[in-house]
């Protein structure tokens, strides 16, 4: 039994560690993790693991551990030991695991589609990183699918939440949307999201040189440059702009280019989290930080859960079965299949239309 872990101080760096055999108290259970997706999101749990507490939903096994942290993914995982009357061996389970080959998980608030981890150290954490979905309670569920869902559905309904945002906020008063990093699988979701809107406005993808054909295929975005033209973009056009990449240096280029017509800048993402970071040239007052796990806890309140997951589904599903189209999945054989891609995860190496699936 190993578990996968990355050095706090520097991300790039990582280890395999031996676990000790689990056991299991009262009303617990132990899960057998089966798979799980790795893309550039969780590159940036590495980046923000301190500032999001990202660290803290698994705690590290073996020496100098306060050095370490584990990252978490997204995937399935089967109940295999249990001592809780409400959770049967044989259970299925989608949500956020350790890349290991186990968890031992206290199920909480236990409803026929899903539950909550209990355990103390997650109970400050954010409620829709701890819920977890009993996928064989669901209708038509079908792990022939499992692969592209570990990969698709937390960056698609992110996407999701972030149409929702521009469209209830009346696009911010712009005839156009910048996406950066407009190769990275949310962005994707988000501009099908947009596409299918008729009431949407125009969409313009930028991305890196080597990406740039990769991004014209998908045909979501209406027009698609690469970074070092990003001055040809239309600035007579009042523009919001959705960022993935928090490189500053690309940033700063295009406030400056928009000034005034820069209406609003969502930054969601760090795909480009190895740059130089500079604020000169970025326009603070007009940019905001989105953090899905809490527009997604508001919208609920507002809507009720229900109407959400309805919503959210039909987006999701829709985005989904489009980028089904040019999606190629490579699974990695176990955590030592995940160690020999990781740096290259960490260097932006990745093709965009290649979607790793860990199989455990
Ligand atoms: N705030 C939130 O709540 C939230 C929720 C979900 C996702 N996100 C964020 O959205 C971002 C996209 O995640 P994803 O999983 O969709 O990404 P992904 O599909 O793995 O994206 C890969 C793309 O990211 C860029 N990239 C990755 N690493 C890079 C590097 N080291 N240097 C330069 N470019 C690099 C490249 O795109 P280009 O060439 O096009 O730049 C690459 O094609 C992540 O930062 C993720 O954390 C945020």
């Amino acid at each position: 039994m190993q578990e996968f872990q990355t050095n706090k101080a520097d991300i790039t760096q990582h280890r395999l560690v031996e676990t000790p055999i689990n056991t299991i108290g009262n009303g617990e259970v132990l899960v057998k993790i089966d798979r799980f997706a790795f893309t550039a999101n969780n590159i940036t749990y590495a980046v923000m693991g301190d500032q999001l507490r990202y660290w803290q939903f698994f705690p590290p096994n073996g020496d100098e551990a306060q050095k370490w942290g584990i990252i978490p993914v997204w995937g399935f995982a089967d109940v295999i030991e249990s001592n809780s009357n409400e959770l049967p061996i044989g259970e299925r389970l989608f949500g956020y695991f350790p890349p290991a080959n186990e968890l031992v998980i206290k199920p909480a608030k236990v409803t026929p589609a899903s539950l909550i981890d209990g355990s103390a150290h997650r109970a400050e954490l954010p409620p829709s990183y701890n819920m977890y979905q009993r996928v064989n309670h669901e209708p038509g569920y079908d792990r022939a699918n499992d692969d592209q869902r570990m990969l698709l559905f937390v960056l698609h309904l992110t996407a999701f939440c972030l149409h929702d945002l521009l469209k209830s906020n009346d696009w911010f008063g712009a005839e156009q949307v910048v996406i950066i990093s407009a190769s990275s699988k949310t962005s994707t979701g988000l501009a099908y999201g947009l596409s299918d809107d008729k009431n949407a406005p125009q969409v313009v993808g930028l991305t890196s040189d080597r990406n740039i054909d990769f991004v014209n295929s998908m045909d979501a975005y209406d027009s698609v440059l690469s970074y070092d033209r990003l001055e040809q973009i239309d600035a007579s056009k009042a523009t919001v702009i959705v960022d993935m990449s928090a490189n500053t240096d690309v940033l700063s280029r295009l406030h400056t280019h928009l000034g005034d017509n820069m209406r609003y800048t969502c930054n969601v993402g760090l795909t480009h989290w190895d740059e130089p970071r500079q604020v000169e040239g970025i326009i603070q007052a007009r940019s905001q930080q989105f953090f899905a796990p809490s527009y997604i806890q508001q919208r609920m309140k507002d809507w009720g859960s229900d109407e959400f997951n309805k919503r959210s589904m039909s987006y999701v599903m829709k985005s989904s079965a489009k980028t089904n189209a040019w999606l190629n999945i490579k699974q990695l054989d176990g955590i030592n299949g995940l160690s020999e891609v990781y740096e290259d995860v960490c260097d932006g190496k990745i093709a965009p239309d290649e979607g790793l699936v860990v199989v455990m």
